[in-house]
């Protein structure tokens, strides 16, 4: 309903992951790099952990697409709540290998000779498990055992595991110290900084048809949303769509502060678990991010004078004022 207020074709804050979305911050092409180079190489098993909204799913889902290009078969387990003949069926009926009425271990011989087979066409067989924090530890021992398919020179199966940072201290364990050693590849992802969510924001702007990004979430707005948000890319959309919202009914061409504070407030993200986020980070390194803060308000609300007393704002903020510039 925003959308022609605002100029826009479509709606930028959309909270699936939307590959044509992609913004590529620094650790996000990593990652992603990571997961390809992975694929490519035979590396044989990668692993890609993130909090919470970071990134992880789109990510995935940018690889899938690639892969489909490249002649790539793939497994794709987004729901791996599953027990390990229920994992090994889905995997199985994902590469069409017929499952019904098959013991595990026909299920066994039938994904094994499907995997050497592609591998004597030199083709390549992927298996991609998403939110893989889930799995159980008989899963994971299905995942080892997967694992060793693999000749004196490279693995036949690629595994990509997936998931928040309670995978990585599930592969800590003692009882999966052997699958641990068997990472070729990890990657992690994190929230935006300052500087990255003002380039995200403005870059999904400018993909949904906004020409002029920074007058309708200028810099204030921008530090608020992400002193709001902490930087994670699902909550800043949430933020973000709300926000429009809300300015369309106020008739706000540009989206406040204010606004951004008051959708905060109604999603309740400064409580957790019982405690504001004020509460939770009264500490050393809470001081220091208050203060680092009200430094960079300082900087930008005398930046923003200098600019108005002619001063060239760009120059003045050197390449951080660039990257507002789509990456991909
Ligand atoms: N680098 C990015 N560029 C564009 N959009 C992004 C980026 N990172 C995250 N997003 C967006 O943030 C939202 C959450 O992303 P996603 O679902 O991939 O997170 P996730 O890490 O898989 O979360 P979860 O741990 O809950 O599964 C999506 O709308 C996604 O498009
Ligand atoms: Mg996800």
């Amino acid at each position: 309903m925003y959308k022609r207020f605002y100029n826009l074709q479509r709606n930028p804050f959309e909270i699936t992951p939307d590959p044509s979305f992609l913004f590529a911050t620094k650790k996000h092409n990593e990652a992603l790099a990571a997961l390809y180079y992975g694929v490519r190489r035979r590396k044989g098993f990668v692993v890609m952990t993130g909090e919470v909204g970071t990134g992880k799913t789109l990510l995935v889902r940018c690889l899938l697409q690639v892969l489909n290009r490249a002649n790539v078969a793939y497994a794709y387990v987004f729901n791996p709540r599953l027990s390990p003949m229920e994992f090994l069926q889905y995997i199985a009926g994902d590469f069409r290998i017929p499952t019904a009425g098959k013991s595990k271990s026909d299920l066994l011989l039938d994904l094994s000779s499907f995997v050497i087979g592609r591998h004597q066409k030199n083709l390549t067989t992927v298996l991609v498990i998403d939110e893989a924090h889930h799995l159980s530890a008989d899963v994971l021992e299905e995942v080892r055992l997967l694992t060793n398919l693999e000749t004196p020179q490279e693995k036949l199966l690629q595994i990509l595991l997936v998931g928040q940072p309670e995978l990585d201290e599930k592969l800590d364990s003692n009882d999966l110290r052997q699958l641990k050693q068997r990472i070729a590849l990890r990657s992690h992802l994190g929230a935006l900084d300052l500087d990255e969510t003002r380039g995200y924001v403005y870059c999904r702007l400018q993909l949904a048809g906004q020409t002029n990004p920074s007058q309708m979430f200028p810099m204030d707005t921008i530090l608020e949303l992400h002193r709001q948000s902490r930087g994670f890319p699902r909550l800043v959309n949430t933020l973000c769509e709300n926000a429009l919202i809300n300015g369309y009914a106020k008739q706000s061409r540009s989206i406040t502060p204010e606004i951004i504070e008051e959708i905060a407030a109604d999603f309740r993200l400064n409580v957790i678990h019982g405690t504001t986020v004020g509460q939770a980070m009264q500490g050393e390194s809470s001081g220091e991010i208050e203060r680092a803060a009200r430094t960079l308000l300082d900087l930008y609300a005398y930046l923003r004078n200098a600019q108005e007393s002619g001063a060239d704002l760009r120059m003045a903020v050197g390449a951080g004022a660039r990257k507002n510039e789509p990456y991909i």
